[in-house]
């Protein structure tokens, strides 16, 4: 099977001045289709600059990265772009949603841009909105939704287009515990079903607890977190 994710030994510096900031020293994941994976570590420690690299927002210094077995070293702005719209999607903390749009058109929008026809992506959100829990506020505009139902409509744009890698920072943390558990389980069954994978920055346990492998990030080397000394 090919790994979704495989990156090598990936760097990013960042050169402020005479300063040079090494985000990311050499970072190496695989993950294979289906997996669910949580990374934590201290602010500054890289979790931003990776998931930017993931998600083809910003290039690596060195090392490689291959999606679904594709090496992406040689693509220009276009392909990446293409590729990005087709094959990731995005949570971040905080999503910003269209706001004279309803929760389905929002979610719809991302398949429209695709070439969907409106009434399909309509339809394909109306789903992906139920399966969340969210069937009632279709037809809300952003305004007209609680910060955590705002939140529950990101996850279900990012995941209505079907994208081949999942990349999510901190999506959780404006969720009260059972729906956050909720989420993450609509999400990691998402995955098993679709082969998609999840990349999860978070720093809620319960979050960690809900994916298949934890890493923890710190001055920019990142390794799997049961080979961190934790306290007992
Ligand atoms: N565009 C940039 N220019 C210069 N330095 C940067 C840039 N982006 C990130 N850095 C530096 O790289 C390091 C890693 O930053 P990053 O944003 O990845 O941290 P983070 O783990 O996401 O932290 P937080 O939890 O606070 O969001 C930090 O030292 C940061 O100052
Ligand atoms: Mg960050």
């Amino acid at each position: 099977m090919t790994p979704v994710v495989e990156i090598e030994t990936l760097e990013r510096t960042f050169h402020v001045g005479p300063l040079a900031v090494h985000a990311l020293r050499g970072v190496s994941l695989r993950i294979m289709p289906g997996e669910t994976v949580a990374i934590d570590g201290p602010s500054g420690s890289g979790k931003s600059t990776l998931l930017n690299l993931l998600g083809l927002l910003d290039r690596p210094d060195a090392g490689t990265y291959r999606l679904d077995g594709r090496d992406l070293a040689g693509l220009d702005d276009d392909e990446r772009t293409v590729i990005r719209n087709r094959t990731i999607g995005f949570v971040f903390q905080s999503s910003p949603m269209l706001p004279r749009l309803t929760a389905e058109e929002n979610i719809a929008v991302p398949l429209v841009y695709r070439g969907e026809r409106p009434y399909r992506a309509r339809r394909a959100a109306r789903r992906m909105l139920g399966r969340l829990g969210l069937e009632t506020f279709a037809r809300h505009r952003p305004h007209q939704l609680s910060g955590g139902q705002l939140q529950r409509v990101a996850i279900a744009r990012a995941l209505v287009g079907q994208p081949r890698l999942i990349l999510a920072d901190e999506p959780t943390a404006s969720l009260d515990p059972r729906t956050a558990a909720e989420t993450m389980r609509h999400v990691r069954e998402h995955c098993r079903a679709t082969g998609a994978v999840l990349v999860l920055i978070s720093h809620d346990l319960a979050d960690h607890a809900a994916t298949d492998r934890r890493y923890v990030i710190d001055a920019g080397r990142l390794q799997p977190a049961d080979h961190v000394a934790t306290a007992p």
